[in-house]
This record gives structure tokens, sequence and C-alpha cells, in this order.
């Protein structure tokens, strides 16, 4: 099975840029299932219910989370109880939705999707990912030996930590959160493919997303300053895992970075 990982998509243009190329993309690729972080669609920070099923409009078969799940303005929440929409597992468990998921392709074959957040510089108080993620996937392990892990995490050795810890019992873990994707995808000795972190569909020209006279600012006078998304340098960042059906091991992993011209208007209402 070929998966198409989308990095954390961000803001109208990450948007714009998946509405655009996921089509071609899948058709030049061969493939079968894609998986999208999108913590980031509404504006760099959440995703609303209306974002939600754009999302999957465009083609995205299960969309995860992360930090920002929980962070629109509107606080309706009510679209995380659907199976495709994934916040991390080990959030609270009094927080609505789910943190893994099983997609049935339409010819039948299964895929597991696991989401976790890591703790390391970040929500330090939430459930050990590393105990709940073994956990979730031997359970899922159960019904698909397909099985991708979307760690969204801050250190780079908190994620491989992760991967090396499910290794040859998940098929993929990818990485999120950092928006910039790195250079060391690889298979591990087990079998599972491994990123550090996938990167960021959206603006490119941007600091991590966002325009960087804002984030400068802060950095300068160290006050509270609104962040504005940038609308500049659209990309798309992602990984291709191909996987073994029947050992649900990792035959390759490869990365996606395509620099994305608009032209014209964008209405997808
Ligand atoms: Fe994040």
């Amino acid at each position: 099975m070929k998966i198409f990982f989308v990095g954390d998509i961000f803001g109208n243009v990450g948007r714009r840029a998946l509405a655009e190329r996921l089509p071609s993309i899948i058709d030049a690729n061969g493939i079968d299932a894609c998986v999208g972080n999108g913590e980031n669609v509404s504006g760099g920070r959440g995703m609303t219910k209306n974002l939600f099923r754009k999302l999957r409009k465009y083609g995205l078969n299960v969309i995860t989370g992360g930090n920002h799940s929980f962070s629109v303005a509107d606080n309706d929440y009510s679209f995380m109880e659907e199976p495709i929409v994934l916040r991390p597992l080990n959030y609270p468990p009094k927080n609505l939705g789910h943190g893994s998921t099983i997609f049935t392709l339409k010819d039948g074959r299964n895929i597991g999707v696991v989401n976790l957040m890591g703790r390391t510089f970040m929500h330090e108080s939430l459930d050990c990912p590393f105990r709940m993620g073994l956990e979730e996937i031997k359970k899922l392990r159960e019904q698909t030996p397909i099985i991708l892990v979307d760690f969204h995490a801050e250190a780079s050795s908190e994620k491989a930590a992760l991967a090396f810890y499910v290794d040859g019992l998940a098929s993929a873990v990818i990485g999120t959160h950092t928006h910039v994707q790195t250079a060391d995808e690889r298979i591990l000795p087990g079998g599972t493919a491994f990123i550090t972190d996938a990167g960021m569909t959206g603006p490119g020209s941007s600091i991590i997303g966002m325009k960087p006279e804002g984030v400068i600012k802060k950095y300068l006078l160290q006050t509270y300053v609104r962040f504005e998304p940038s609308e500049e340098g659209a990309m798309i960042n992602g990984v291709i895992v191909d996987v073994d059906d029947n050992s649900g091991k990792a035959v390759s992993i490869s990365r996606v970075f395509e620099r994305v011209t608009f032209k014209g208007q964008f209405s997808d209402d």
C-alpha cells in the first residue's frame, strides 16, 4: 500500500496548495491512501468543522492533529467525533474525539493510524506517548498490519526514540509539528519507516508559516504579538511510504517537497 502523508497543512496557502496538487500527486505516484496533519489549517491554529470537510473533499482519508487540535475560537469540536479525524491519543481522555482509527480503502484493505503528541519542550503533563502508543499499535495490529503513526513533537530525539521503540510494529512513524522537513528519512532495522519531520504544506516564505515581522518583533520585545499567516512561497511537503500489505513492513520512504505557483483566484465553497 502506498501512503502519502501530508506535512502540517498551514492556513489558506496550505489548503489551496493541497486542493490544487493532491490529485496529481495521487495519480503520479499510485497513492492508495492519504493522511495529513490538519491542526494548523485554520489560520495556523486549529481546524474548524468547515475546514475539516474541505480537507476531506480534497482527498485526505485521515486527518491528524496536535497541540492545536483544540485551538479554534468557535469551540465547536463536534466534528472530532468523526472516525477519520484524530487528536493526540495521549491527550486527557475526557477531551472529545479519539487518537486512532482504522480506515478501510475501497478495495477492502485497512490502514490503522495513530496520532500521538510529544512531551519534551511541549505539553509535559500529557500521558506517556511511548506506553500509550505501543499499546494502541498492538491493538490495531489485531485488525491490520499496516499502521502509520503521526508523532506530533518538538524534539528530534523524542521522535527518533518513539520510532525505534515501535520498530517492527508500526509501518511508519512520521514526525510533525516543527514545519521544517528533515532529510533523515530511513527504514529502521525492524522495518518501520521514519522521518523526524514531514515538513509543512503552506507558505514556505515564512517563519514556520507566519509572517517574519511579527515573530522577529516578539523575539525583540518579549511581549505578546499577534502573528499573521504568510501568503508567500506556497509548497507541499510530505512523504510517500510504500508498505508491504502482508507484513506491514515499509518497503520505501521518500520525501515530497514541491514549490507551488498559484494562478488566478481560488474558491472551494
Ligand atoms: Fe503543532
